[in-house]
C-alpha cells in the first residue's frame, strides 16, 4: 500500500496542472489508507458560462491526471485509471454540482522503486508521451497501455529526441516550473515541429500566424466579452487586488495576468463589487459588440498548406476521423454532442497536452494559451476557415508557444 505521505506528496504535486481561469476543478479523495484515489470535479470550480461544454475542465482533469502520473513515477507509485460515468455528465463536469467521482486511481507499489520507468535517464514525462486513458468507455484502464489509436502506446509517437534528465526528482521539478505566460515571448525555433512530434496519432498541432492569433484572439475576446455571463464568470475569477480574499488561493491575479498596478487598483474594485461588476458588465457588452463589428470588417482568407518552421503559436486538434467513435447511432451521438469528441477523449487530450506543456517547459519555454478563440464559435468559425479544418476535427486548444523574456515570470497561486 502507498504510504499516505508519499500519496499527500503526489496529489500536491497533481495540482500544479494547468486549468482555465486556475479554477483548478479537481478535488481528489484519499481512499482506505492509501489504496485509491477518488476524483471528483470540486464545487463551483467549472465555467457554465465560458465552458459549456466542458472541454476545459476536462482538458484541466487530464492535466491533473498528467501530473499525478509523472508525480507517480517519480515516487515508483504504480497506478490503473477506471474512468466513471460520470466523467460523461454535464452535472459534474460543466456545472460541478455531482457529488459522483469521475474517476478512480487504484494505487499498486511498482517494481522498480522510483523513477523505475525511466527510459535510459530520460525524463518519465517523455516515456509517457502517446500514453493514455483508453477511451473506450468505462471500465478498467491501465495508465500507460496503448489506446485504440494510431502511434498512441508506451513509446514516443513521433521519435522526439529524449530529454536529458538527472531522474525522477527532476521530473517533479520540471512539474513545478513550468509556465504560463501572458507577456513577450522568444521564438523557440522548430518546437512546434517537436511537440507536434510526441502526439499521438488522432491530435495534432497546426501552427497558427502570430498576426491571425492576434486578430481572431482580439475577436475572441470581443464576441464573448458580449454575453454578460461570460464576462461576469471571468471578473469572479479575477483577482486584481492582494487585499482580495482569494489572492493567494486560486483565479488569475494581477501580477501573472501582469496588469499595471495602477489599472489594477482602479479595476479591482469592480470585480468585487456586486454593484460595480454588474455596471461594467453592462457598459462591456456593447463595446464587445462595437469591437467585434469592427474586427468582422477584416478580411480572413484561407491560408495556404505550408506550415511555418518558426510557429510561435498552435492549435491541438482532435481528428475523429482517426478514432473508432463506435457505429451507427454511437458514433452519430458523438459527432452531434456538444464537445464532438468523446469526454474519454478530452481527458486523453488533456493529458497529451500536459505532457507537451511539460516538454516545451524542459526547453525553456511556455505556454501562452488564447482559449477565447475556441470559445467563441465566430472565431473559431474563421480559425477553421483560414486554416482549412475539416468538420471531423475538433480544437481543443491554442496557444502561443516561446521562451519567456521574463525569466522568472510570476506563478498562479494553488489553494
Ligand atoms: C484548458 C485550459 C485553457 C486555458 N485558457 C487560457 C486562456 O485562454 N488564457 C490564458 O491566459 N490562460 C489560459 N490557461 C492557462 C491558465 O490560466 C493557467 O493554467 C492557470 O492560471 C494556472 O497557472 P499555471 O499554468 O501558471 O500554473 C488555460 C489553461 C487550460 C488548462
Amino acid at each position: 500500500m502507498t504510504g499516505i505521505h508519499t500519496l499527500n506528496q503526489i496529489i500536491a504535486d497533481a495540482a500544479s496542472a494547468p486549468s482555465a481561469h486556475n479554477t483548478q476543478p479537481w478535488s481528489p479523495r484519499m481512499i482506505g489508507d492509501g489504496a485509491a484515489v477518488e476524483l471528483r470535479v470540486s464545487r463551483k470550480r467549472t465555467l457554465p458560462a465560458s465552458d459549456p461544454t466542458g472541454r476545459d475542465t476536462l482538458l484541466g482533469l487530464g492535466a491533473w491526471l498528467e501530473a499525478f502520473s509523472v508525480s507517480a513515477a517519480a515516487h515508483g507509485v504504480d497506478f490503473e485509471v477506471e474512468v466513471l460515468p460520470a466523467l460523461a455528465d454535464p452535472e459534474a463536469i460543466v456545472h460541478a454540482r455531482s457529488d459522483e467521482p469521475v474517476l478512480r486511481i487504484e494505487l499498486r507499489e511498482a517494481g522498480g522503486g522510483p523513477g523505475a520507468d525511466s527510459v535510459d535517464g530520460a525524463m518519465n514525462v517523455r516515456a509517457s508521451v502517446g500514453a493514455g486513458v483508453s477511451a473506450t468507455g468505462t471500465g478498467t484502464h491501465s495508465q500507460g497501455t496503448a489506446a485504440d489509436t494510431p502511434g498512441s502506446g508506451s513509446a514516443p509517437a513521433g521519435g522526439a529526441e529524449p530529454v536529458p534528465s538527472a531522474g525522477p526528482d527532476s521530473d517533479r521539478q520540471l512539474l513545478a516550473s513550468r509556465r504560463t505566460v501572458r507577456g513577450d515571448l522568444a521564438p523557440a525555433k522548430g518546437l512546434v515541429i517537436e511537440l507536434a512530434n510526441a502526439l499521438p496519432a488522432w491530435l495534432r498541432l497546426v501552427p497558427v500566424d502570430a498576426d491571425d492569433l492576434r486578430h481572431f484572439s482580439a475577436l475572441g475576446t470581443a464576441d464573448t466579452l458580449r454575453e454578460p455571463a461570460i464576462a461576469r464568470e471571468l471578473a469572479h475569477w479575477l483577482r486584481l487586488h492582494p487585499s482580495h480574499p482569494r489572492y493567494d488561493v486560486d483565479g488569475l491575479n494581477n501580477k501573472v495576468l501582469g496588469v499595471p498596478a495602477l489599472v489594477s487598483r482602479l479595476a479591482s474594485a469592480f470585480t468585487r463589487k456586486r454593484r460595480l461588476r454588474e455596471a461594467a458588465v453592462r457598459v462591456v457588452a456593447p463595446v464587445g459588440e462595437l469591437w467585434r463589428r469592427v474586427l468582422l470588417e477584416v478580411p480572413v482568407s484561407a491560408a495556404g498548406e505550408d506550415a511555418p518552421a518558426a510557429a510561435a503559436a498552435f492549435v491541438l486538434v482532435a481528428d475523429t476521423k482517426l478514432l473508432d467513435l463506435g457505429s451507427g447511432a454511437d458514433a452519430t451521438r458523438v459527432l452531434n454532442s456538444p464537445l464532438g469528441l468523446s469526454p474519454e477523449r478530452v481527458l486523453e487530450a488533456g493529458q497529451a497536452l500536459m505532457r507537451l506543456w511539460l516538454l516545451a517547459s524542459a526547453r525553456g519555454a511556455a505556454f501562452s494559451p488564447a482559449s477565447e478563440i475556441i470559445d467563441s464559435s465566430l472565431a473559431q468559425g474563421e480559425l477553421r476557415y483560414r486554416l482549412g479544418l475539416s468538420r471531423r476535427d475538433v480544437p481543443l486548444f491554442i496557444t502561443r508557444v516561446g521562451v519567456p523574456k521574463d525569466p522568472n515570470p510570476p506563478r498562479a497561486p494553488r489553494r
